[in-house]
């Protein structure tokens, strides 16, 4: 059958630009976009507005009795042409990529529970194949079967000063040395976690964008995606 749909998996840092990337893919190939670290921040932010993190600790067990309570949808928004993240039917987009969430997430996101949780919802986003989804672990847990899995990364330097200018243009100023201290410290907790660590899948493709445009990164995926679409529709045609 031609036209097949298939998951992209892109896997890597924080601040890389995977988000830019996936969403990219996405709208260029007709594709579901899932953010899924939005999904972890929207958890968090839960967590920060019931008093259940305090100085970075996080109430472990009281959080994983509240994940019933938390219902976390995307819906589309026509003016950014982006999905917006809801939290129990609020649109948190904006609120969930404050300072206070990043820098808390990263604890939120080791609890096993919390990732089971949020595994099984995004593993159902993706049953009909279509669908780029971008996170940690997507190559190596959510999605193994996934037909192209992107391994991105970039200097860390390159990546706190990315999300210097994101933050500075949308009106909160931190000091550039706070931003990279929090890259390096999210690197650290993200890789070196007991529950799926970031790990580079095995078949998985390294694309360091250090030094590339973001047109050059998309047309690099894009044709990896035609190669293996041409493989596969080869191979049904058999
Ligand atoms: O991609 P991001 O910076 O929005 O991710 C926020 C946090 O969530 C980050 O600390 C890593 C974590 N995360 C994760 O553990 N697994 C995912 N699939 C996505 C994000």
């Amino acid at each position: 059958m031609h036209n097949q749909k298939i998951i992209i998996a892109v896997d890597g840092h924080s601040s890389c630009g995977k988000s830019t990337l996936s969403k990219q893919l996405a709208s260029r190939l007709k594709y579901k976009y899932i953010d899924t670290g939005a999904m972890y921040r929207a958890v968090t932010l839960y967590a920060l507005r019931n008093n259940l993190i305090t100085s970075n600790e996080v109430e472990k067990h009281k959080l994983i009795r509240e994940l019933e309570n938390i219902e976390i949808t995307f819906e589309y928004n026509p003016n950014s042409n982006n999905s917006d993240t809801f939290l129990n039917g609020e649109n948190v987009e904006n609120e969930i990529r404050r300072m206070q969430v990043s820098e808390n997430v990263s604890h939120v996101a080791t609890i096993k529970e919390v990732r089971q949780a949020m595994v099984i919802l995004q593993q159902h986003m993706g049953v009909d194949g279509g669908i780029v989804m971008d996170g940690r672990d997507i190559g190596t847990v959510v999605f193994p079967q996934a037909e192209l899995k992107v391994f991105l990364t970039a200097s860390a330097q390159v990546r706190a000063k990315r999300r210097f200018d994101e933050m500075k243009e949308k009106g909160e100023e931190i000091p550039f040395e706070t931003i990279l201290k929090n890259v390096e410290k999210r690197d650290f907790i993200d890789s070196n976690r007991e529950e799926s660590p970031l790990l580079k899948a095995p078949d998985a493709i390294v694309l360091d964008n250090s030094n590339l445009t973001r047109e050059q990164q998309l047309n690099q995926v894009l044709n990896w995606v035609t190669e293996i679409l041409k493989n596969t529709n080869a191979k049904n045609d058999n």
